[in-house]
């Protein structure tokens, strides 16, 4: 197990898990992230160095504003909860994709977040949000662009 040094995850499946129980829908998105913590840990006892979550991709958007609404909501209380004990533990958080279209209060969770763990160093957790192979392409294109010419 030492020499795993990242894993990923992708998240799916919270609403098959509400469904399954006859929950609303959001409370699948609840237990999914409060799972990120539990994971992070297990991970960390495992001594895994970085570990990412594919938390919302660019198609996600598509869904019913009710329920992105939930999500977000969701992910400002796991900063909110969470940081503090990643900060002991020397874990960095990390984001991966566009975070600028995300809502103003989970930027500003997740920027801090960042600030207050950027000099940790026994783990990495990585968060990806809005993120998407499209955006990726288009964002490389436009960084390759403002390159002056060689
Ligand atoms: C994962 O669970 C949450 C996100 C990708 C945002 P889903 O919402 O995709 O759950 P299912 O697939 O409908 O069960
Ligand atoms: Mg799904």
């Amino acid at each position: 197990m030492k020499d795993i040094k990242h894993v990923a995850f992708i998240m799916d499946g919270n609403g098959r898990w509400a469904n399954e129980r006859n929950l609303p829908r959001h409370l699948g998105h609840k237990e999914g992230v409060e799972n990120v913590y539990r994971i992070i840990d297990e991970c960390y006892d495992l001594s895994i160095f970085t570990v990412s979550f594919y938390c919302f991709s660019t198609e996600n958007w598509n869904r019913p504003k009710r329920e992105i609404n939930h999500l977000f909501s969701y992910l400002n209380e796991f900063f909110k909860k969470n940081v503090k004990k990643m900060i002991k533990k020397s874990i960095k958080i990390h984001v991966s994709g566009d975070i600028s279209k995300l809502p103003a209060k989970t930027q500003n969770v997740i920027n801090e977040s960042i600030e207050l763990t950027k000099n940790c160093n026994k783990m990495s957790v990585n968060f990806c949000l809005n993120y998407g192979g499209r955006d990726e392409i288009i964002r490389a294109i436009k960084r390759i662009d403002k390159q002056p010419p060689q």
